[in-house]
């Protein structure tokens, strides 16, 4: 391997040093400097040879190399339809949250996969694939560096590649430990051209903290092909498998599964769950939701006290908080409500997020049936983005999510199709 020279160079103006520095001299930012490998040779030398050749899109001929089932349809589903050969897929999530259990499983259920561990001894790993699934078996390998492993792979040709985590990984090229900004995407930099190379799946798993910072996963995203994060809480039981980027199929799937004694078991009825431990109390309301192209009845709930502060509080959880402070503000003005003596406090049940607008009706009734405590209809549904003068207004998909609520037995549906606006839907609940 030829000696490779690295300098350090500044994240945000580009300025660049053989030596470290906390602030930037440049531009004064901190902690912007990352090592970084330097091209010694000049651009047009580096033309010579091989020479680049350019590729005319009519001539070339597309072979479609058909994708692999992982054995769990709700990860296929995340994925777009199964694993791409050649994709470089980053799974990230919290320590804990099952990143490894996942893999594990998948690597399990694809014949011919490596699982290469830098953080489990292969006991460690045996001891969790016997309980996940005792019938099989895989290969496992524990090395750190990614240029061996890069070697291993064109030697022994897997199936499928497991990196838990690219966190521990390093090339001898740098200096910064394992972990690092410069040595995440090197890394993963170079597993990116052997996965191309050998029409390989790579799955990394990569992990975050809880505001998704550690340097890693976040400065991958641009350079992998999918992207996938496992959410829910850990002590809780259910996880949530999020796509939130894919170059070969849509984004914005998700899977749902449970976390049992044999490993993480697939939700077939997601909806039924996230209902199960509903009460039916003020402050609560049913709303479908879409993740991905799949409808999903959530519970939001929303709880309205007398505030202590001289400002009331507005806090969102699954839900964003501008969203909140918005629709508090028009419930407020549109239906006269005394709410700026209130705190009020808004959850989506079951760790789900929720992002778009058609769950504004189900969270402006939850937080107006609270207010004046008094439960909503068991059997309804609210469906409906609110606009700034109290409008109810149509979404998207709106027969799919009528069709979920029908299926789970909800009977009263309000939508723009039958409300125009909040004050009416209000009038009609809480005559
Ligand atoms: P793990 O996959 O190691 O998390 P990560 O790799 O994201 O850090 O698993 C985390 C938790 O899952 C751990 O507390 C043990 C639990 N677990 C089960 O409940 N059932 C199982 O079958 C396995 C393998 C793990
Ligand atoms: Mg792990």
């Amino acid at each position: 391997m030829p000696k490779v020279t690295t300098s350090y160079v500044c994240q945000q103006c580009g300025y660049q040093s053989s030596q470290y520095f906390g602030k930037c001299p440049q531009c004064d930012s901190w902690n912007s400097l990352v090592e970084t490998i330097q091209e010694t040779a000049p651009i047009h030398s580096r033309f010579g040879k091989p020479k680049p050749e350019l590729i005319d899109l009519a001539a070339l001929k597309v072979t479609e190399h058909p994708r692999k089932l992982t054995g769990l349809a709700e990860v296929d589903r995340c994925l777009g339809g199964g694993i791409v050969p050649g994709a470089l897929m980053l799974v990230s999530g919290e320590p804990g949250i099952g990143k490894s259990t996942l893999l594990t499983q998948l690597a399990l259920n694809i014949q011919g996969s490596l699982y290469i561990a830098g953080e489990e001894s292969a006991h460690q790993i045996k001891l969790r694939s016997d309980r996940l699934n005792p019938k099989k078996s895989l290969k496992v390998l524990n090395e750190t560096d990614v240029d061996v492993i890069a070697e291993v792979l064109r030697q022994y040709r897997p199936e499928l590649v497991v990196i838990d985590s690219i966190q521990t990984l390093q090339t001898a090229d740098l200096q910064s430990i394992p972990g690092s900004l410069a040595q995440v995407r090197e890394c993963a930099y170079r597993l990116q051209g052997v996965a191309k190379e050998l029409h390989l799946p790579i799955f990394l798993v990569g992990h975050v903290t809880k505001e998704g910072s550690v340097a890693g996963p976040k400065t991958l995203e641009h350079l992998v092909d999918v992207v996938l994060t496992i959410e829910g809480e850990v002590q809780g039981n259910f996880r949530i498998l999020r796509g939130s980027k894919n170059r070969f199929g849509a984004t914005e799937e998700v899977g749902i599964f449970e976390m049992s004694e044999q490993g993480l078991k697939e939700v077939v009825n997601p909806s039924e769950i996230f209902l199960s431990a509903r009460q039916v109390v003020s402050g609560s309301a049913v709303v479908p939701v879409l993740t991905g192209l799949r409808p999903l009845l959530v519970e939001i709930q929303a709880l309205v006290t007398r505030t202590a502060l001289p400002v009331p509080r507005r806090v969102a959880t699954g839900i964003d908080n501008n969203r909140l402070q918005m629709l508090s503000a028009v419930v407020q003005k549109r239906l006269h409500l005394p709410l700026m003596t209130e705190d009020i406090f808004v959850n989506a049940t079951g760790g789900i997020k929720i992002g778009e607008p058609a769950a504004d009706l189900g969270i402006c009734l939850s937080i107006i049936s609270s207010h004046k405590d008094l439960a909503l209809p068991k059997d309804a549904v609210f469906i409906g983005e609110v606009g700034l003068s109290g409008e109810v207004r149509s979404v998207n998909r709106l027969k799919l999510r009528i069709q979920e609520a029908k299926k789970l037995g909800f009977k009263h549906i309000y939508s723009s199709e039958n409300i125009s606006s909040l004050n009416q839907l209000s009038k009609l609940l809480f005559k």
